[in-house]
């Protein structure tokens, strides 16, 4: 049986491996465009900046290695060209010798990934992309000498490669059409990760795009020049599926490839895995893009499964996704509001800002997270977090959570490890399961950053109940200052109707349901005086993000 795979990374070569250790007489051919194969491609922004200083480090394989360990025939700076499906023969090109040949396939693996987009405009031929090892040395190349850069595009790339640049010490400029950075994080969450650009002084310009570059100058659509002495392309990638569709195999609109549940194409003995193809959206179904290395990989040690005549059972995607921003980490997994509203799901979100290990502990630290759970069902649809430290636990156990069918208030209920330097006794994603179970049952009432001013507006009376220190440190504009201890002595203060908030949300519980049992309708501020803090600016109190649309 001869298997051959059209591109050698994360998919293909996973494919290629566990195929190996399935069927050990079959002859495995891989055919790879570039010069590599099996490279670290989600490495490549760190050897930009230097973290990584080895660029062998980033060659985790080679041809030889791959032969001598799997027997795999690996031939890198090979183009497939042409699939004929019907002769189960594919052509492809030797870029070196400006040969073509042809292979026949008993099983063929498509894992050609997805490749970096850029619009036209003047200079867009000299926009750096960074996708392979070789875009990683013209990079590389370019920053020796360079005092400043542009970077376009405030997504994944764009983000990881402003940090690099910056630590190589240039001057950094993102450039980001969205009016956010990180479009996985609904903006009062992406505007922390702003605010860390900003303390490690990148400059982010939202809201707009790059016309021409030329003399080391960009211009942006609203006329203001930026000095750079080179370009960087973090704009997004479109899969490549041009031998997909040349094949004739079925492409959806947006060009990836079609898959069914096995990985199986449109015709026969054709596979398709990574970045190249649809995936399954987790809750509606629908068919999305999601270019990530976790799925890639996993797709390839599914296939391999297939062709070897086990069958699969692949999940949908929930596209659970981090990112290092300086001292920032920032995650998402599964819907955001945006994404929720715009389905017209009926949605509870939660806010909290727990410490990521017991306060007591020396280093606690805290962070942000966000629940976004559906209110008719209590299923999770998805979480975000920002902070220093312990985000990437808390959003991989909401991931699971959501793989494995929980609702929202089960995370209650999870028997989480905890010892004081890792955790607390309630962890963050147990006590995001309290705040859902109170929500559910109606034990307590919240009203979101965004709603505040409509809640005000309709008569209700806003009572801090933080410290006297806190307060003065920083309050919401009319804000009545009682703290929690001091609550029960003053409630003829009070009106019928009052919204609490304190810091981020437990003393404010734990003074609404005083109030609540004096009869008085109270709802909580969400998040407290931090989501809300974060949302507006905090000398003139004006909104900085904007209301989530729909709600
Ligand atoms: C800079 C960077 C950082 C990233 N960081 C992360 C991260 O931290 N976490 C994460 O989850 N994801 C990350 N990703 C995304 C991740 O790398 C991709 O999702 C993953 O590599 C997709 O795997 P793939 O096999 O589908 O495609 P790829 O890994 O892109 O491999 C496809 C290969 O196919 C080759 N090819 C294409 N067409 C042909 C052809 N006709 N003939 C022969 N060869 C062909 C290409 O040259 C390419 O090498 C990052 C991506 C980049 C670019
Ligand atoms: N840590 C990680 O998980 C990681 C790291 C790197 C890459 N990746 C993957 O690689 C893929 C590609 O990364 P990416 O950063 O290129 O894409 P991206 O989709 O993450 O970000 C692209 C950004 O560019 C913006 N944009 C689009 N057109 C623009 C224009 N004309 N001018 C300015 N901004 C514009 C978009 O609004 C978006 O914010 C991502 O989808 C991601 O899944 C993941």
């Amino acid at each position: 049986m001869r298997i051959v795979i059209v591109g050698g990374v994360a998919g293909g070569m996973s494919a290629a491996t566990r195929l190996r250790r399935l069927l050990d007489d079959a002859e495995i051919i891989v055919l790879e465009r570039s010069g590599y194969v099996s490279y670290a491609n989600c490495g490549l922004p760190y050897h930009v900046g230097g973290v990584i200083e080895r660029r062998s480090a980033l060659l985790l394989q080679t041809p030889a290695s791959l032969g001598a360990r799997f027997g795999l025939d690996v031939r890198v700076r090979h183009e497939v060209t042409a699939v004929d499906t019907a002769a189960k023969r594919l052509t492809y090109r030797d870029l070196d010798a400006g040969t073509d040949a042809t292979v026949t396939y008993d099983a063929l693996v498509l894992a050609p990934g997805a490749a970096p987009f850029v619009p036209p405009f003047p200079g867009s031929d000299r926009a750096l992309p960074l996708r392979s090892v070789e875009d990683t040395d013209a990079m590389v190349a370019a920053v020796r000498g360079a005092r400043a850069a542009v970077v376009m595009g405030a997504g994944f790339i764009g983000l990881e490669v402003a940090e690099n640049l910056r630590d190589r010490g240039l001057d950094v400029t993102v450039v980001e059409l969205a009016g956010q950075v990180l479009a996985p994080l609904d903006p009062e969450l992406a505007v922390l990760v702003a605010d860390e650009l900003a303390r490690h002084d990148v400059a982010v310009r939202t809201g707009t795009s790059v016309t021409s570059y030329a003399d080391r100058t960009v211009t942006l659509a609203d006329g203001s020049t930026l000095a750079a002495d080179l370009l960087v392309a973090g704009i997004g990638v479109r899969a490549e599926s041009g031998l997909a569709t040349q094949a004739g195999l079925a492409v959806t609109e947006r060009g990836l490839i079609v898959v069914d549940d096995q990985l199986r194409t449109s015709a026969p003995d054709v596979y398709a895995v990574g970045d190249a193809i649809a995936k399954i959206d987790a809750h509606d179904g629908s068919v999305v893009p999601v270019y990530l290395a976790n799925l890639a990989n996993r797709e390839g040690r599914r296939v391999a499964d297939v062709i070897a005549g086990r069958r699969v059972s692949l999940p949908p995607a929930l596209g659970t996704a981090i990112v290092k921003v300086f001292g920032l980490t920032a995650a998402a997994t599964g819907w955001n509001e945006k994404r929720a509203r715009a389905a017209g799901r009926s949605i509870r979100v939660i806010h909290t800002h727990p410490a990521d290990h017991a306060g007591y502990y020396p280093g606690a630290q805290t962070m942000t997270l966000k629940l976004v759970v559906d209110a008719e069902t209590d299923a999770i649809l998805g979480a975000q977090g920002v902070g220093r430290t312990g985000v990437d636990k808390r959003i991989d156990v909401i991931a699971t959570a959501i793989r494995g069918g929980l609702a929202a208030t089960d995370l209650a209920d999870l028997d989480l490890a905890y010892a004081p330097p890792f955790g607390s006794a309630k962890d963050p994603v147990t006590m995001l399961g309290f705040v859902a179970d109170n929500l559910a049952t109606g034990t307590s009432e919240t009203v979101q950053w965004h709603e505040l001013a409509t809640a005000l507006a309709g008569g209700a009376q806003l009572v801090d109940v933080r410290s006297r220190g806190e307060h003065a440190a920083g309050s919401i504009p009319g804000s009545l200052l009682i703290p929690v201890d001091e609550l029960r002595g003053r409630l003829g203060e009070l009106g019928d109707d009052v919204v609490v908030h304190c810091a981020v949300g437990v003393r404010g519980h734990t003074a609404a349901r005083m109030l609540a049992a004096t009869g008085r309708r109270v709802r909580n501020l969400d998040g407290g005086y931090r989501t809300w803090a974060a949302a507006h600016d905090p000398v003139t109190g004006s909104r900085r993000v904007p209301i989530p649309p729909g709600a």
